[in-house]
């Protein structure tokens, strides 16, 4: 079974795919794990993340690179944002969670683009949102949580910007897939969340 789970930052989708893949005992691919290893090479390497050329030559990171804590920030997800809209940084890291999708006993990936390109052939497609003002609330808290003061109206403009730049850029843009169930998480708690994540999918795999 392939279970694909998209949505914009903040919406929940990463705690649902990993709570989906625990629950139906399937392996879990974060794939803006991927663009988020790419945005820290290029970092690191003093690249410009707006060259198509710089980004790609950091398409070919090492795998330990994505349990780097660095990745996870806002930094490198804005950066992530901008190395993901160039079509070669796309292909480069097609076949890989291509791959990832079609083992043997199925998977659950989360990302933008899982039910419309890397898995459109999924069983059960999610597409996962909340009003931007509940995400940045989400985000923000979670920032100062983490020790990180910034300005709820900073996180706010943070947020538009990246959903603007996923779902506007021409190739693979964020988009619900057709045959995607809309799951809004804005009045949702975690655990509500995840109970009506299963219940969809349930639905799906379980229908004549
Ligand atoms: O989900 P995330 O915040 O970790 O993703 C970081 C960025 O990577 C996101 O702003 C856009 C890009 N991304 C993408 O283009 N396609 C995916 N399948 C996953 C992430």
């Amino acid at each position: 079974m392939i279970i694909a789970v998209d949505g914009p930052a903040a919406s929940g989708k990463g705690t649902i795919a990993r709570a989906l893949a625990q629950h139906y005992g399937l392996p879990h691919l974060d794939t803006g794990l991927l663009y988020r290893a790419v945005a820290a090479t290029v970092l690191r390497e003093d690249l410009d993340p707006s060259k198509e050329a710089d980004a790609v030559s950091a398409c070919s990171f090492e795998d330990y690179l994505l349990d780097d804590p660095w990745l996870r920030t806002d930094e490198v997800g804005k950066v992530a944002s901008v190395v993901s809209a160039h079509p070669l940084v796309r292909a480069a890291l097609l076949n890989r969670q291509k791959k990832f999708a079609r083992q043997p006993g199925g998977a659950v990936l989360d990302g933008r683009d899982i039910g419309t390109v890397i898995a459109p052939d999924a069983n059960v497609k999610l597409f996962v949102k909340a009003t931007p003002m509940i995400r940045a609330q989400r985000r923000h808290l979670e920032l100062r949580k983490n020790g990180v003061l910034t300005s709820l109206d900073k996180v706010l403009s943070d947020i538009r910007a990246r959903d603007e730049r996923d779902s506007k850029r021409s190739e693979a843009p964020m988009l619900q897939a057709p045959d995607a169930a809309l799951l809004d998480t804005s009045f949702l708690s975690i655990d509500a969340a995840v109970q009506r994540a299963i219940a969809i999918v349930e639905s799906k795999t379980n229908a004549p």
